[in-house]
């Protein structure tokens, strides 16, 4: 989406804000227990004002956010009572937490560094058909052979015109498949989902996939 549309979100809030979880994501929890995030610098991009980071941050060597509305990243360091030291612009740090409050697509390798692991819970699915593709070719760019990249997807019918998008297995295998070998690993029916009631929806899938750059 544009960017107008995310800094309206933020603004408004309430159901324009509803992504953001209050729990840890089970998909976060189970790559902690899996040594996943052991010791590796982890990059959450679009990472709104997840409570995740700050879980990664006990397990990771360090966790780097990248969120485009100030607003976002505002909550975040007062919800979290955490204390952040501003670097160059935009680039705020509490301990080995750090969040660059910035356009992704401005982002460059040298900016973040080697990254290990990516975490990409409500990312690709915050864009629209016409914008994944750049989104693919900045996240590859920000990703060295062995980056593990996992990545979190809603499949669902009928299509709705706004985020969250559908995106299932056949598309992250177009969207990655040059560039990473893929692992499906978790495909969760979610009966119970709010948006399955909210706009009617035949069926709704959680899925995980771990990817890995080659
Ligand atoms: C659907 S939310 C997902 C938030 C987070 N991943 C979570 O799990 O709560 C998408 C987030 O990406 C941010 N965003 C949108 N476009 C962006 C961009 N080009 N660069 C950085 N952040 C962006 C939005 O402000 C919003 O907070």
């Amino acid at each position: 989406m544009e960017q107008q549309f995310w800094v309206d979100s933020w603004d408004e809030g309430g159901t324009k804000t509803s992504f953001h979880l209050r729990d840890v994501h089970e998909h976060a929890a189970m790559l902690a227990s899996q040594g996943v995030l052991d010791g590796a610098r982890v990059l959450v991009p679009l990472c709104g004002k997840s409570v995740d980071l700050p879980y990664f941050a006990r397990y990771a060597r360090e966790v780097i956010g990248v969120e485009l509305v100030p607003r976002a990243v505002t909550e975040f360091f007062d919800e979290t009572g955490l204390t952040p030291v501003e670097g160059p612009s935009g680039v705020f740090t509490a301990g080995n937490l750090t969040i660059h409050c910035a356009d992704l697509f401005a982002l460059t390798p040298a900016a973040l560094g080697p990254i290990d692991v990516v975490y990409d819970r409500a990312s690709l699915i915050a864009f629209p058909p016409d914008m994944r593709d750049r989104y693919v070719t900045a996240l590859t760019a920000l990703t060295r052979p062995g980056t593990r990249y996992w990545i979190n997807t809603l499949e669902y019918r009928p299509a709705l015109p706004s985020p969250p998008f559908s995106v299932g297995p056949a598309d992250i295998e177009a969207y990655f498949g040059a560039a990473f070998d893929i692992d499906h690993v978790r495909r969760d029916p979610r009966p119970g989902h709010r948006m399955v009631e909210k706009f009617a929806l035949d069926f709704l899938i959680e899925h995980g996939f771990m990817l890995h750059r080659r």
